[in-house]
């Protein structure tokens, strides 16, 4: 690349300029980063108005082999390589909570612009982090932490800043969707469907975060945290992951034309007259024909309903080391442009702080598979039932039990209360006459 042609692309100030970036973490996403930036060096000097120059590369084991890294550049004092003079950018991709955000922290306060992939920092301590970057005047970047290359953090800060977003749902954690995928079109167990993750690398060797929920929970936070313009942490999501569906719960979803995600669902709800957020992560139950029911193996997408946009719907890989790296390399060359030509990158804003709404506030739908004894009467006492605590019924469905004497009673509500559904549900285990709920799943359409 010429100087000639860079100038070209960047007339005025700062051509030239070198950015420094330390690199603190190498695994997956940390090793494509650096071969990304290595094998694309002109490209981004072009794009940016300046090189990028790889400083400094922080791992806990120094002794295992880096193969396209200079030895030189490796350290395991990660403190110490944010605050070096030389190094503009800080790029995280550690994972975990606490030893990042010491180290982000410092950097930060050290003048040092950051671009983290770390949903779990990120869901926990925004406030801490976003204060820490306005008071230095520097940038915050975490466009990797939801759902890797698809651009939805990006979306949600700048195209759609001048909208009034209702609410965003997806699917937003790969693992599980590729495990509900399995189990839906193979049959396969969930713990078969899991083995099957892991041997493709998809979930973790601990997957709790992704098959309990959490994974998506931290990114839900982020969304509705964005979306709302108010301060939306992990601890605020209802969260409830996919361990307890069964082949069964899949056959029996697919029969009555459904499919089971694990949605994350953000949205805007009026309680009482008053405007208040809620966020949730659990199994949902969605119309076969619905767009997010054609997202399968470890595929995301994201719903945004926004006032004046109207109905948006983002697609792509949301999780492996070469999608996740696009999006931290889109913030690196960000945060490296506003270093080269001077401003700042589109910050936090919690001005609406709304209220976080409890999840016995949301207003839900639910699927109730049950066993009942198979007599006279039960169907009326049990819709009665229904009718007493106001909720309606959409459709209400007997079949013949696996057991003699007993019937399988499949029951969809409409909309209410998330409260008033959980009090029907205890209400049901204790009559005599369900001998089991199976199932309750909630549904969105
Ligand atoms: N483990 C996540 C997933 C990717 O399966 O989607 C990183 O958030």
């Amino acid at each position: 690349m010429t100087a000639t042609a860079q100038t070209s692309f960047n007339p005025g100030k700062g051509v030239g300029q070198p950015v420094g970036v330390a690199v603190l973490g190498m695994g997956t996403v940390g090793t494509e980063v650096i071969r990304l930036m290595q094998e694309y060096s002109d490209e981004f000097a072009a794009r940016i108005g300046g090189p990028l120059e790889l400083k400094g590369v922080s791992v806990s084991d120094l002794e295992k082999p880096r193969p396209g890294v200079d030895r030189e550049l490796l350290t395991d004092d990660a403190m110490s390589l944010v605050q070096r003079d030389d190094v503009d950018i800080v790029v995280e991709v550690i994972g975990g909570i606490d030893f990042p955000r010491r180290v982000v922290l410092a950097a930060l306060k050290a003048g040092k612009s950051v671009v983290t992939a770390n949903k779990a920092l990120v869901a926990a301590h925004a406030d801490e982090l976003a204060a820490a970057a306005d008071e230095a005047g520097v940038d915050l970047y975490f466009e990797a932490a939801v759902a890797a290359a698809i651009p939805v953090v990006g979306m949600l800060r700048r195209s759609l800043a001048g909208d009034q977003i209702q609410r965003i749902s997806g699917i937003v954690n790969g693992t599980t969707n590729f495990i509900l995928d399995a189990m839906e079109s193979t049959g396969a167990t969930y713990e078969d469907a899991l083995a099957e993750a892991t041997r493709l690398g998809y979930a973790e060797a601990d997957p709790t975060a992704d098959v309990e929920g959490h994974d998506a929970a931290s990114k839900a936070a982020i969304l509705a945290s964005l979306g709302f313009h108010t301060r939306v942490t992990f601890g605020d999501v209802y969260c409830e992951g996919i361990t307890k569906i069964t082949a069964a719960d899949i056959e029996a979803a697919r029969k009555a034309g459904y499919t089971i995600k694990l949605l994350a669902i953000c949205e805007k709800i009026e309680v009482d007259g008053e405007t208040k957020v809620n966020a949730r992560v659990h199994p949902t139950l969605i119309p076969s024909e619905h767009p997010l029911a054609s997202v399968k193996e470890s595929y995301n997408a994201i719903y945004v309903d926004a006032e004046a946009a109207g109905s948006l719907m983002f697609y792509g890989n949301g999780a492996g080391g070469a999608p996740t790296a696009s999006a931290v390399l889109g913030d690196l060359v960000g945060a490296a442009r506003n270093k080269v030509h001077g401003g700042r990158a589109p910050g936090e804003n919690t001005y609406a702080n709304l209220p976080i709404a409890d999840f016995g506030e949301a207003i839900t739908r639910y699927h109730i598979d049950m066993t009942v004894v198979d007599r006279a009467g039960v169907l009326a006492e049990l819709a009665q039932k229904f009718a007493d605590a106001g909720i309606s019924l959409r459709t209400l469905r007997q079949e013949e039990g696996e057991r003699h004497n007993y019937a399988r009673l499949v029951v969809v509500t409409h909309s209410a209360r998330e409260a008033d559904l959980q009090k029907m549900v205890e209400e049901l285990e204790a009559l005599d006459d369900v001998q089991r709920i199976d199932s309750v799943i909630r549904l969105d359409s």
